[in-house]
């Protein structure tokens, strides 16, 4: 899929037919994952992919919002290392960047999936850190979960002039 449409027809994929995913697609999210910008170059960033039936269904009970992972069986938690990035925003930042290049690269293998956010609700991520065992330095900041679809969602056109602004304000 040509980069641009991957970029407009990307939607948030939340009905999935409980297939596994190939191992070749997960290592090709992955790698996307890893190729996203970072500040200073720190590439501040860890992957821990859950696939686990009992670790998914503890994650989707305290995550109200992340009830589709169990079906999708395939979650790619993105977690920043605090010692390698001490700015929290660049940190949210640099895994942020690295979220969406996952979620282009899962919809342009003809995948779905879906963006679940963590950082910063303590309610999300305290859980998530006790379930994955994670060190103290190291904060999940986002789940994407991923799987083989079982729903088609149309483009939308979210292009609002009134929204750009030329040289100032
Ligand atoms: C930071 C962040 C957190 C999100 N958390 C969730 C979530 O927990 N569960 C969910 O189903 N979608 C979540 N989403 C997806 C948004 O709901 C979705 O991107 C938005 O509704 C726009 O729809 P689209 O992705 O289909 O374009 C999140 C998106 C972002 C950027």
């Amino acid at each position: 899929m040509d980069i641009l449409e991957a970029i407009m027809t990307r939607r948030s994929i939340r009905k999935y037919t409980g297939e596994s995913i190939k191992e070749e697609d997960l290592k090709t999210i992955l790698k996307a994952g890893f190729q996203a910008p970072s500040a200073h170059n720190y590439q501040p960033r860890e992957y821990v992919v859950v696939r686990d039936k009992d670790i998914i269904e503890k994650i989707s009970e305290f995550h109200k919002y992340a009830k589709m992972l169990p079906k999708a069986g395939c979650g790619i938690i993105v977690c920043g290392d605090k010692t390698k990035q001490p700015e929290i925003g660049f940190l949210v930042e640099d895994c942020s960047a690295s979220i969406q290049n996952m979620l282009l690269a899962a919809h342009g293998l003809g995948l779905g999936a879906v963006w679940c956010g963590l950082y910063s609700v303590e309610e999300l991520t305290e859980p998530m850190t006790d379930v994955l065992e994670l060190p103290e330095h190291i904060i999940p900041i986002g789940m994407v979960v991923v799987g083989v679809k079982d729903e088609g969602k149309r483009t939308i056109d979210r292009y609002d002039e009134s929204k750009v602004h030329f040289d100032k304000w």
